[in-house]
């Protein structure tokens, strides 16, 4: 069945609240919060709050069973084996630092770190610091013309020098979607681990994070349809029970003396002070909203969608694509530069026509390097979108050539 945007949108409070013409197109950056999300939030901030894991009393009760709830949701949307295995978190961002750290101890003086150069800077930056505290190297894999994710070669790249191999799994510029398939493979054959950067996966259906073969996998709640400020981090349970803690604080604790401290098990372990609970209850109520939904059709929609703004791209004058043109493999996050024109410009002309894009290095500048540019212009798209929000896309830009060039 095709999808009803119409009987969608009615999910998104927002568009009860933006004044038409108004055309979301920055879905990469941040998702629109889902009517779900929005009232599990508001409920537990005006009529359910108290902290969680603490209090005996009953509403301090409620709320810590509504966070293991929404634990386990967020385990059932990721197909996580056991709830436990998925750690709550600020967002991708806190999550990939976190593993940076827990995994520290696994990285000594000259091993390397394998990234690539489709990585957001949040799944290089983190990895940087932890090599120049354990005096290890960065290596990257890099792109294709495409900009997906280059394959070839990965018994070169990956070595048994290599302890960590953190990749994206769609990419938040190109919309490509990594194989990690041989990754994985290549990694177990050396012993390395594999972190996934999720960010840009999650907004596009339910995952089998267990079958993906990694070993952690992060994301953000804000990008799939849930408030901002939360986020969770999944480890595969083998390797979290090995994993010393990140922060120390209350409630990640089983036992403390002013000598020493013995650690919480996981999740807790790693979950340190007071957890953003509010988005955490968006989150999974986000999670299962969105379990609940006809993937299919979506996908099928959101595909139609990009076919039509690849094709409108394509046709105007003085316009350079990043990023595949082909649909398989791919969300629909398009990339692109106007010959002449700073992306800024161009996002702050499409404002004037009620399109909202996103200009800039879109914290990948090592992308930015790899295609020669400094700055591209992104459209990015998600369930709610329709064929309109493309053509007024494509009918401002032709309007942005024209005055611009
Ligand atoms: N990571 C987000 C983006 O790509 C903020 O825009």
């Amino acid at each position: 069945m095709a999808l009803d945007v119409a009987a969608m949108r009615r999910n998104f409070p927002i568009f009860a609240h933006q004044p038409p013409p108004f055309h979301y197109l920055d879905n990469a950056a941040t998702g629109q919060i889902c009517a779900a999300a929005a009232e599990a939030l508001t409920t537990f901030e005006t009529a359910g709050r108290a902290n969680v894991k603490r209090g005996v009393y009953r509403l301090a009760d409620r709320a810590t069973q509504a966070f293991a709830e929404a634990r386990e949701r967020m385990a059932a949307y990721l197909g996580a084996t056991r709830p436990e295995e998925v750690i709550l978190t600020s967002g991708t961002t806190f999550g990939l630092n976190l593993a940076a750290h827990v995994l520290e101890a696994r990285v000594g003086p000259g091993d390397a770190i394998l990234v690539s150069r489709l990585e957001h800077h949040s799944n290089i930056v983190p990895w940087q610091m932890l090599a120049e505290r354990r005096g290890a190297r960065i290596r990257a894999l890099g792109v294709t013309e495409e900009g997906r994710l280059d394959l070839r070669d990965l018994e070169a790249a990956i070595d048994r020098r290599t302890r960590i191999v953190a990749v994206t799994h769609c990419s938040n510029v190109t919309g490509a979607v990594t194989d990690l398939a041989p990754l994985v493979a290549r990694a177990r054959a050396v012993g390395a681990l594999v972190v996934v950067d999720g960010a840009q996966r999650v907004p596009h259906g339910p995952l089998e994070v267990a079958s993906l073969g990694c070993d952690i996998y992060a994301l953000s709640g804000h990008k799939m349809f849930g408030a901002t400020g939360a986020g969770a981090l999944w480890i595969r349970h083998d390797l979290l029970e090995t994993l010393p803690p990140f922060l120390g604080g209350g409630e990640m604790i089983s036992r403390v003396t002013i000598e020493e401290s013995r650690y919480a098990p996981p999740p807790h372990r790693f979950e340190a002070g007071t957890p953003p609970i509010g988005p955490v209850l968006a989150m999974g109520a986000a999670a299962d909203w969105l379990a609940g939904l006809d993937w299919q059709a979506i996908l099928a929609h959101e595909k139609r969608l990009t076919a039509r703004l690849i094709a409108g791209l394509e046709a105007l004058p003085g316009l350079r694509l990043i990023g595949p043109r082909d649909l398989d493999d791919r969300y629909g996050v398009v990339a692109f530069e106007v010959a002449g024109v700073h992306a800024h410009d161009v996002c702050q002309l499409l404002d004037g026509f009620g399109v909202c894009t996103r200009g800039g290095h879109h914290c990948a500048q090592p992308l930015m390097d790899a295609f020669g540019t400094v700055a591209t212009v992104r459209a990015s798209l998600a369930p709610y979108n329709d064929a309109d929000d493309i053509d007024a896309l494509l009918e401002g830009l032709e309007q942005v050539i024209r005055i611009l060039r």
